[in-house]
């Protein structure tokens, strides 16, 4: 049985996390999408805890305009990524650690609590439930969740769709949902399963969101876009990012609850 933790570790040593939001446009889309919805909530003086925060887009992000932010990773090499950008004018704690255990964490410590990537490596029912029972916990009563997740048949139509032969039924079922097993380094969701699961915890619904829609069906098309039109088409994803008749093949999704 392959340790998913080794798994991880071996995916994002050999990967440039680091560039993946910044590298062309069809990355940028998932980047300005939920930062609008962090907006939306995020107020001054607000603490924030990232989870699984790579190399720190959004902890430095938003540790560069003032806030507080607490950044826990589980790679080390994405972790000294993020230390090394640290300023001396930053209020951010980067450390090491694992989603499905915050106990280093009092309960309701944090105004808004990001878990923006472990969501997409876990791929045990305990696993997943122990790290949206910790995000939720060490955020305060009344404040902001947000989890990312990987919809399936986002993948299937990138992915999947270079793989029909080799990749049925191995790494997809007789309904090409994505296996879930440790080797495949990726686990997905439908949209409304991820709704269900959420039902389980203590929190109001505020949003399901598609962060980057059909960029990676369309990416050659997105990354081919003026500046002026990437502007509208980030627009166009907004307007739409909501609509639950258009979220299932979104590379990424997003959703926001308040904790009760
Ligand atoms: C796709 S990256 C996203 C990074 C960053 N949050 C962002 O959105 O740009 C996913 C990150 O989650 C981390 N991760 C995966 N499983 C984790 C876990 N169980 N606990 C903490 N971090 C985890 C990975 O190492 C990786 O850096």
């Amino acid at each position: 049985m392959a340790d998913r933790n080794k798994i991880i570790d071996d995916y994002y040593n050999n990967y440039d996390e680091d560039r993946r939001l910044v590298k062309d446009q069809t990355h940028m889309v998932e980047f300005e999408v939920t930062t609008k919805y962090i907006e939306k909530y995020l107020k001054e003086n607000h603490k924030i805890l990232e989870v699984g925060a790579g190399t720190g887009r959004y902890s430095l992000y938003y540790a560069n305009r003032g806030y507080d932010v607490t950044a826990i990773e589980f790679v080390q090499h994405n972790l000294d990524v993020l230390k090394s950008k640290i300023t001396a004018d930053m209020k951010i704690v980067a450390q090491q650690g694992d989603a499905v255990d915050l106990s280093r964490f009092e309960d309701n410590a944090f105004d808004m609590t990001l878990v923006l990537g472990p969501l997409y490596h876990l791929y045990e029912d305990a696993d997943i439930r122990s790290a949206i029972a910790e995000a939720v916990r060490v955020t305060k009563k009344g404040g902001v969740v947000m989890i990312a997740y990987i919809p399936n048949d986002g993948v299937f139509s990138n992915w999947g769709v270079s793989h029909l032969l080799d990749g049925y039924p191995k790494d997809f079922d007789e309904n090409f949902r994505l296996r879930r097993y440790p080797e495949g380094v990726f686990a997905t969701f439908y949209i409304e399963e991820f709704k269900q699961i959420m039902k389980e915890f203590d929190v109001e619904y505020l949003h399901n969101v598609a962060t980057d829609g059909l960029v990676n069906i369309m990416s050659e098309k997105i990354n081919n876009l003026s500046k002026k039109e990437f502007d509208v088409w980030v627009k166009y994803q907004l307007s739409i990012c909501e609509r639950a008749d258009l979220q299932g093949f979104s590379g990424h999704a997003l959703y926001i609850c308040r904790k009760n």
